[in-house]
């Protein structure tokens, strides 16, 4: 049985191109006992990934030149060795892209189709989702009649945050790259207002202006000028959930911004860094609160297909450029 995988096969300087990859054939092992056989169906492309293409030291280990790309997958056990697991369950996970893998059993969960569309375990049924979860209720801790800011409002993690900001009786307010994006968040997520990044010109008038009473929680999926312009209009007691930096993932050299911790700091302002997996103990608790709204059609969620296992490099490099709405998704 032979296979495609997709390697490392150079680490980038700056933004990435298809060169930082490579499709090798190689050969699918039979799995010995406790290791099952997988054929990938959905496979997710995250911004996350592009700090584990450098050597960077992290809170995940760097990618190696020449090995397999590890990522999130939604796929069909073709052979198990494994126990309560059988040919024909879906399964999630993250392992190495691949049309087909043997991998341990025991890195692989069992998903429940009848719940949700597959490919959502990729998104707001998975790390995506948990990650709006947890950020925003653990450290924004929002409030009825506060003001919410998300960044990067239109992605697989902002969509979520804004919903379950709304369900928290808040105002909110979303930063996206286009009209389209805008569009899509005030009527279909519910935003109560949405901003234009590429098109304002001046993003800290802009944020006064659709957030009139301040910025209580500011959930930042992105950085750079956006959040110096987010931390103007922060309320005092205001908390920030620092999620993501994507605008500085590609720089290669960083940008001096404006200085603006006297501003955190006379504010009296909460500012966390986290990482989704310091909630693995609380898992159970985000699942049941985001399957309970998607049953319910409480939870909306969108996703941006790319077809074909060859694409996942292209479909990685587009978050870099907004192609996506909501979760990027590659279809095998
Ligand atoms: N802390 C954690 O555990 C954790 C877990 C998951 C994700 N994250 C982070 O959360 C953020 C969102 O992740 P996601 O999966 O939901 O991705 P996503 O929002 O679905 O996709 C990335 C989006 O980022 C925007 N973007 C790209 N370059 C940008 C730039 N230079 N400036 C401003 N916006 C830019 C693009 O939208 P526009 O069209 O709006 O520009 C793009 O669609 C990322 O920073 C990611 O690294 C953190």
């Amino acid at each position: 049985m032979s296979a495609k995988q997709i390697v490392l096969a150079a680490r980038p300087k700056g933004m990435p191109d298809e060169s930082a990859f490579r499709t090798e054939i190689v050969e699918v092992k039979a799995p010995e006992q406790g290791e099952v056989r997988i054929k990938g169906l959905y496979y997710s492309v995250d911004p996350y990934m592009r700090g584990r293409m450098s050597d960077a030291k992290s809170y995940a280990a760097p990618y190696e030149v020449g090995k397999p790309i590890v990522g999130g997958i939604v796929a069909e056990v073709l052979e198990s060795k494994a126990e309560g697991i059988k040919a024909g369950d879906l399964v999630t996970g993250r392992v190495p892209w691949a049309t087909e893998v043997t991998v341990p059993a025991s890195e692989l969960s069992k998903i429940d189709a009848n719940l949700a569309p597959p490919s959502h375990y990729l998104g707001i049924l998975g790390m995506p989702g948990l990650t709006a979860y947890f950020g925003l209720m653990d450290i924004g801790k929002p409030k009825a009649g506060e003001t919410v800011l998300v960044s990067g409002a239109a992605g697989a993690v902002g969509v979520v945050v804004g919903q379950l900001a709304k369900q928290q009786g808040c105002r909110v307010v979303g930063i996206a790259g286009s009209d389209e994006k805008v569009d899509l968040l005030k009527h279909e997520f519910g935003f109560d207002e949405a901003i234009n990044y590429k098109t304002t010109p001046d993003m800290t008038a802009a944020i006064a202006v659709a957030c009139p009473d301040g910025v209580d929680v500011y959930y930042d999926n992105v950085g750079g000028e956006i959040t110096d312009a987010a931390i103007m209009n922060l309320n005092f007691h205001a908390r920030i959930a620092l999620c993501g930096q994507i605008a500085q993932y590609n720089v290669t050299e960083v940008p001096m911004g404006p200085r603006l911790f006297p501003r955190l700091l006379t504010r009296k302002v909460l500012l966390k860094g986290f990482i989704v997996s310091d909630y693995l103990d609380r898992v159970q608790e985000g699942f049941a609160a985001l399957a309970k709204g998607v049953k319910e059609g409480k939870l909306k969620y969108r996703e941006t297909v790319v077809e074909g296992f060859d694409n996942l490099p292209k479909a990685f490099l587009s978050l870099f450029s907004g192609e996506n709405k909501g979760k990027m998704i590659v279809k095998a």
